[in-house]
């Protein structure tokens, strides 16, 4: 007998399948799903790899697919790939979300058309399989190359990770759609503590660079921010200027998550005592959150000298807020 879980991954690898051969075989998928990823300049290895494929407008076309081969419905609709008899994904092109293993535990999948009112990316509900705060979308394809060079490159979306991927930048992983987790930071560490974030040159990558760094400093890794031209993602940005200006790029233009926040911070605050308080509490916080003592120290050192105040009234500032946090 197979145990309940067992059958979750057994329907997603059969609906994975089944988005592939619609991709590789059906009129439709070949014409509208093939010939979009080919446009992305997606390779057919590239493809099969991530396990990417397509799903038919027809909204009948899983769920048929399902019931004729005897899968159990109720599983299917469990997993979110059926909803009310009819399928969940419908012409979009499909993006297989893979747990540590290398299982298919959830989709992505993504509209070709240009409708704003629909919704660009859907993904699979959570499932006693698929809890997204502790996901990390490519982990499964980037945690050898993680480890060997003891750092992993942290994106937006899942086209930035498998373009990179597909260039040979393979320590690329994306927090996809929900801002980063405890967790998933945890996961990363199991790799490796050095992270570097490549996020979208527009505001919503800006301000999503600031969220969730602290919790990166809180468990003792080391961030570096690297903020894109405007207008571009790491995948639209490598493929506008090749691989190796884009590898320079990510490392000239890395930057201490400190020093990115001290100098974005300090950029908009004007020589008024009041603004320019708010702005160095901000920046101690952050600092105060590494739990490493030394390190801290460290960074208090020079950040006295740019902020331009003694070392002494950082360290209290800094020590009030840890006392405050005990
Ligand atoms: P492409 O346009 O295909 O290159 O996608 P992208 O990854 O560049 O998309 P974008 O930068 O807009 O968003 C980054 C990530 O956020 C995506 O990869 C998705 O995981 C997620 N996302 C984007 N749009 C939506 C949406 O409408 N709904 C949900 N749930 N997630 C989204
Ligand atoms: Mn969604
Ligand atoms: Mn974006
Ligand atoms: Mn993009
Ligand atoms: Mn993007």
């Amino acid at each position: 007998r197979i145990d309940a879980r067992e059958s979750l991954f057994i329907v997603n690898e059969f609906s994975k399948s089944h988005f592939s051969e619609n991709l590789f075989e059906s009129n439709e998928g070949k014409s509208v799903g093939m010939s979009y990823f080919k446009e992305r300049g997606f390779y057919e290895s590239t493809i099969k790899k991530f396990g990417l494929g397509y799903a038919v407008r027809d909204r009948s076309d899983l769920y048929e697919a399902l019931k004729s081969k005897q899968y159990n419905i109720e599983v299917a609709t469990k997993l979110g790939v059926v909803k009310e008899n009819r399928d969940f994904f419908n012409a979009r092109v499909m993006f297989s979300i893979h747990n540590l293993s290398g299982k298919v535990i959830g989709f992505g999948g993504r509209t070709l058309s240009k409708e704003k009112k629909i919704p660009k990316y859907i993904n699979s509900p959570e499932s006693e399989i698929y809890n997204k705060r502790k996901t990390l979308y490519g982990l499964y394809h980037a945690k050898n190359d993680i480890r060997k060079k003891d750092e992993c490159i942290l994106v937006e979306g899942y086209t930035d990770v498998i373009t990179l991927h597909q260039s040979g930048l393979e320590n690329v992983v994306a927090a996809s759609g929900t801002s980063l987790t405890e967790d998933q930071i945890r996961l990363i560490k199991r790799y490796s503590p050095n992270i570097k974030v490549l996020f979208d040159g527009d505001n919503a990558g800006v301000k999503a660079a600031l969220r969730g760094m602290d919790m990166i400093l809180a468990q003792d890794m080391n961030v570096k921010l690297v903020l894109l031209p405007e207008g571009e993602d790491p995948d639209s940005y490598l493929k506008k200027v090749g691989v190796d200006q884009f590898r320079t790029y990510a490392e000239t233009e890395a930057k201490d998550f400190i020093q990115f926040k001290t100098e974005m911070l300090m950029a908009e605050t004007a020589n008024d005592p009041i603004q320019k308080s708010i702005a160095v509490k901000s920046i101690i916080e952050s600092i105060s959150k590494i739990p490493d003592t030394l390190k801290r120290s460290l960074y208090i050192k020079q950040y006295s000298s740019i902020l331009e105040l003694d070392e002494s009234i950082l360290h209290r500032e800094s020590n009030e807020l840890i006392k405050g946090e005990m």
